[in-house]
């Protein structure tokens, strides 16, 4: 797992969204990887806006769920809007608990 730098769920979701995913599709942009974006509101609540043709955003909370488990963090996970009901885009609110 890529944790170079980064020390936390929250960290490594961050860094998926602003650079990871990116330099995959400059490198080939036949692949298409998810439009991922993350708003750190407080520093236990993080604000993931996810977009992709494919819908995966069960995905999406299960990697959020396993990198808790890999940094032992426990979240509330609450998508508040999804593309499978007709949204442009999902966000996903994690709550970091105590
Ligand atoms: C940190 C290192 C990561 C790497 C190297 C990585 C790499 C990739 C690659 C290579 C793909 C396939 C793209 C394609 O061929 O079209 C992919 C897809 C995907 N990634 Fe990541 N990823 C990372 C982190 C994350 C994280 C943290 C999340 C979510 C929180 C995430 C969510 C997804 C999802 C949902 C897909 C499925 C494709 C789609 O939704 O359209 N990834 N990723």
């Amino acid at each position: 797992m890529y944790t170079d730098g980064v020390h936390d769920t929250f960290g490594v979701i961050e860094k998926a969204g602003g650079s990871i995913h990116h330099a995959i599709h400059r490198h080939n942009p036949d692949r298409k990887p998810p439009t991922l974006t993350a708003h750190r509101e407080s520093d236990d609540f993080l604000e993931i806006h996810y977009r992709s043709q494919r819908q995966l955003c069960d995905v999406v909370k299960g990697i959020v769920r396993g990198l808790g488990e890999h940094f032992d963090e426990r979240f509330a996970i609450n998508e508040t809007q999804c593309m499978h009901d007709g949204a442009s885009e999902c966000i996903i609110g994690v709550k970091r608990l105590a």
